[in-house]
């Protein structure tokens, strides 16, 4: 894949690509961002995705940097010029540059900028793969439901993750819920078959697109969801765990903190909902989007 990427109205070199040093983006993380896979040449679930990123935008009261329309011909422009038909296009919008100053700046215009990464849909693959979470405590701030660059928290539990052999680390609330993945919704799997995720009431969570698609696609199947926190404990005497986000998409988690979940391979209702996932993102005749905006 070639490396071009978007940068507030140029395509450049990947290597070339660069923002101001004052950009708020960076001394604040008063940015949001979206991550959308491109499966098979098409954007899965990307009005979920733009619809995400524009309410994101509007709780930080940072202007759309461009129209709806534009954002969407850039992302397809994006893939042409790297000549891309499976990825992961990362988008990031800040409030603009500006000499450092806490509150808002005015007449200041928002910054745009895109890449586009490599990456493999390959379902028989990735279900071979046997994937291990721990668990940390959450120490987030409040309002989740926003896709901010802010991400610290989960760069230190991802990295807590990668120093125990695990994939995944799996947020835990004060009194002993877990939330969400570093970065993925997490869902276990009961005896009795039933999904469980937690609601995304009171902002504790992402809204993953991801989630709600499977939401929307479960019902269909007549899959039974119950939205609702679960503990460390239910989750380790699950049957089995996945995780889901954008371009990992459906993960199935065999391992947390180094006990095993169910017989320690990926479940067989986990690997149903890979191929029902995958199926509705490559399904150009589809006659629904999954996403419910509120
Ligand atoms: N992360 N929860 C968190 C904290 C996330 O960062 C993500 C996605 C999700 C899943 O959301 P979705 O299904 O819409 O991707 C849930 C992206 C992929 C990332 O940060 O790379």
């Amino acid at each position: 894949m070639p490396r071009i990427a978007y940068v507030n109205g140029r395509y450049v070199n990947h290597l070339d690509a660069a923002v101001h040093i004052e950009d708020r983006g960076f001394q604040f993380a008063d940015s949001i961002y979206e991550v959308v896979a491109l499966i098979d040449g098409r954007f899965a679930d990307e009005v979920g995705h733009l619809d995400r990123l524009e309410r994101s935008l509007k709780e930080l009261q940072i202007p759309m940097p461009v129209s709806r329309r534009s954002l969407k011909m850039i992302m397809a422009e994006l893939a042409r010029r790297n000549r891309a038909r499976n990825g992961g296009i990362y988008m990031q919008v800040t409030r603009g540059v500006a000499t450092r100053d806490f509150k808002f700046p005015k007449d200041i215009a928002p910054t745009l900028v895109m890449t586009i990464y490599p990456a493999n849909f390959d379902v028989a693959a990735r279900k071979a793969k046997a994937t291990k979470a721990v668990t940390v405590p959450d120490i987030r701030w409040k309002r989740r439901d926003i896709k901010t660059t802010a991400l610290v928290a989960q760069v230190l539990a991802k990295q807590a993750a990668a120093e125990q052999g695990a994939y995944e680390a799996w947020m835990v609330d004060e009194k002993g819920f877990v939330t969400e993945g570093s970065s993925s919704n997490a869902w276990i799997i009961d005896k009795k078959n039933n999904l469980i995720t937690r609601p995304t009431a009171q902002n504790s969570i992402l809204k993953g697109v991801t989630r709600n698609a499977l939401q929307v696609l479960c019902k269909a199947e007549k899959i039974k969801i119950v939205e609702r926190a679960f503990t460390v404990k239910e989750a380790l005497q699950a049957k089995e765990a996945f995780t889901s986000s954008a371009v990992a998409l459906i993960v199935p988690v065999v391992n947390i903190d180094g006990k095993k979940i169910g017989d320690g391979k990926p479940g067989g209702i986990t690997c149903k909902l890979m191929d029902i996932y995958m199926d509705y993102a490559v399904d150009a005749n589809r006659k629904h989007e999954t996403w419910t905006p509120k």
